[in-house]
């Protein structure tokens, strides 16, 4: 193998924490990757601008798996401006790290979760996030 995953990694993978959807979320995140055309879907659960559940479903391969239960796990009781500053660089080295060429997964994860905040701030605010762009977007 020439790029080893971090056992971290092969952790989240193995075991990944909050799969599934959530009933009724307040914000839902569905992105694709244009490098590789995998698909993720994040759902968050909101009170009082704190994020207080979050799942996910990735169909998409081990990296990105991972890191989005890393995502999932990070933003937890984060409020929504603390979950915005979690970036794919940061999910990664929670992860103890990634290989560069699997760094473009951990982009899907940044851009679900962004992706599920700009859906909640639509919802509430009826402006969705400033300057959010998905990467690409596939339905
Ligand atoms: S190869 Fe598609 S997200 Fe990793």
């Amino acid at each position: 193998m020439p790029e080893a995953y971090s056992n971290k990694v092969m952790e989240h993978f193995k075991n990944p924490r909050n799969v599934g959807e959530l009933e009724n979320p307040d914000g839902t995140g569905h992105v694709g990757n244009p490098v590789c055309g995998d698909i993720m879907e994040m759902y968050i659960k909101v009170k009082d601008n704190v994020i207080t559940d979050a799942k996910f479903k990735t169909f998409g391969c081990g990296a990105a798996i991972a890191t989005s239960s890393m995502a999932t796990e990070l933003i937890k009781g984060k409020t929504i401006e603390e979950a915005l500053s979690v970036t794919n660089k940061a999910v990664a080295e929670a992860l103890g790290g990634l290989p560069p060429v699997k760094m473009h997964c951990s982009v899907l994860a940044e851009d679900a979760l962004k992706s599920a905040i700009d859906d909640y701030l639509k919802k509430t605010t009826g402006k969705g996030l400033p300057g959010f762009k998905p990467h690409d977007h596939t339905h």
